[in-house]
């Protein structure tokens, strides 16, 4: 167990949510209290931002703070918990007082002549986003050309993932791959800078080695992509007016967030990429702009017309909402469930919202809907400022009937959805199973992982951590 230092208040490390862990855990057992279903076998891996200052480096922004992995194992009604800081090259070059590379909103530490020889300045990898297996590599993903292989059982990082390919180590990727079931291949978008700039969408065999070029598109402002909806022929990719001219990245000493600018003259667009022929046309989404993280589902429906249901946030100011200086004083995002249709003949397209109650982090029964009709959407909403609450909702986007589980006082985060049976592919058994969320104490520095049914969000069980988890992103569930 080692000690994962400290640091001088005020900061964030004096806000619980976002304290860093005393130590790091190898497999502690927890206490359990209820009944953890006996069918609930396999690992929850997350990733989060976990430090923020270290010597004289301070995050910006919460996207910056180092990453940390950290790991429940259920198995025969027990659970096992373990952390570990992500060992990149971020970490050692901050751990070291050897600089830092460009991230979110820090940009990067270089001289004068680094700057001249090298324009276009080596970014992080600070994989602190999501987490997902790409062949037999379990790696942890941030929005850089880099990505960190982790050992699952001991979430010890094993180095950088490399491809075998031909889109060069200099492509940046999203951390929301989706995962092909018909072929076991990830599919997901990778953003190319430089001379020529272009959105790439490319998959990755089972194997894991190789990225092929599914389609191309170059841009003179790209547009940022953080998430985007695959269904069996299409990708959709939001191309919202949140964008950048690569070129201003050049000798710059900024961070890659500082490059961007939000046109609110410009609509939102939907990129509606065919995956059997690779070809791109774009439609506009009428009415005001949006912008958007992340993509619950998308599906075709028979006729053809297209189904993208994303959440949506009237301008990009939750991006600057979640700047540290911002995080001190209040944090509560509000991005609402739409539900974007595109004709099947690419010449009209709506938008509606789909219920009245903001949240982020939408989950579904990905394993058996994803890319499909599917009835329920699962996400968290944390209310910051005088009176915190944490909460999980369930949507019905038959009905747009809400159910809340709520937590005054803990931070709840993204709540992921397990099957009871994942063969049974029957309408009704879509919510048969349960949600597993991580909530932060906002007063003490302790953490559950909490299980909810995740029909009725009823508590079953709770494991208690008796360290700080601090609020983070994305994480997957590795069934055994
Ligand atoms: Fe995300």
């Amino acid at each position: 167990m080692a000690p994962l230092g400290s640091s001088p208040a005020p900061s964030l490390h004096a806000r619980v949510p976002f304290h860093p862990p005393r130590r790091e855990q190898d497999d502690t057992p927890l206490s359990v209290e209820g009944e953890l279903p006996s069918w609930l076998h396999g690992d929850l891996v997350r990733t989060c931002p976990a430090l923020f200052e270290k010597g004289p480096w301070r995050a910006r922004h919460l996207f910056d703070g180092l990453g940390m992995l950290y790991a429940f194992t259920v198995a025969d009604g027990t659970v096992r918990y373990r952390n570990r800081m992500l060992r990149g090259q971020q970490w050692a070059r901050i751990e070291a007082g050897r600089g830092w590379h460009a991230s979110w909103a820090d940009g990067p530490q270089r001289s004068w002549l680094r700057r001249i020889v090298q324009p276009l300045p080596p970014s992080t990898d600070n994989a602190n986003v999501n987490v997902c297996r790409v062949g037999d590599d379990y790696v942890a993903m941030t929005e850089t050309p880099h990505q960190l292989r982790f050992d699952p059982r001991t979430l010890q990082t094993l180095g950088p993932k490399r491809y075998e390919d031909e889109l060069g180590p200099g492509v940046g990727m999203i951390a929301h791959p989706h995962l092909d079931r018909r072929d076991r291949s990830l599919v997901s978008v990778a953003t190319e800078m430089g001379a020529r700039s272009s959105l790439i969408l490319y998959r990755v065999g089972p194997d894991g080695r190789r990225r092929e070029v599914v389609a191309r598109r170059e841009f003179t402002e790209l547009p940022y992509v953080h998430d985007f909806g695959l269904t069996q022929d299409h990708a959709l990719l939001i191309l919202h007016p949140w964008r950048v001219r690569p070129p201003s990245m050049l000798w710059s000493q900024r961070g890659i967030v500082d490059h961007f600018h939000w046109d609110a003259e410009r609509p939102t667009a939907i990129a509606v990429i065919d995956r059997r022929n690779g070809s791109w046309r774009e439609v506009e989404v009428p009415g005001d702009p949006f912008f958007v993280f992340h993509v619950a589902n998308a599906f075709a429906r028979p006729d053809g017309e297209l189904v993208l249901d994303l959440l949506a946030y009237p301008d990009p100011g939750v991006v600057e909402a979640l700047r540290i200086d911002a995080l001190l004083a209040h944090f509560s995002p509000a991005a609402q469930l739409e539900r974007v249709r595109i004709a099947a003949d690419g010449t009209s397209c709506t938008r509606e919202r789909l219920v009245d109650s903001p949240f982020e982090f939408p989950t579904i029964d990905y394993r058996r809907r994803s890319g499909r009709p599917y009835r329920y959407c699962w996400g968290a909403q944390d209310e910051g400022g005088e009176r915190w609450l944490g909460e999980v909702l369930k949507v019905d986007t038959h009905h747009g009937e809400v159910t809340r589980y709520q937590r005054p006082g803990w931070n709840l985060g993204e709540p992921l959805f397990v099957p009871r049976d994942r063969s049974d592919e029957r309408d009704d058994a879509e919510d048969d199973g349960v949600l597993l969320t991580v909530a932060s104490d906002l007063v003490n520095d302790r953490a559950e992982l909490v299980v909810l049914d995740a029909r009725t969000l009823e508590p079953r069980a709770t494991a208690a951590v008796d360290d700080a988890i601090p609020i983070g992103f994305h994480g997957q569930f590795f069934s055994r």
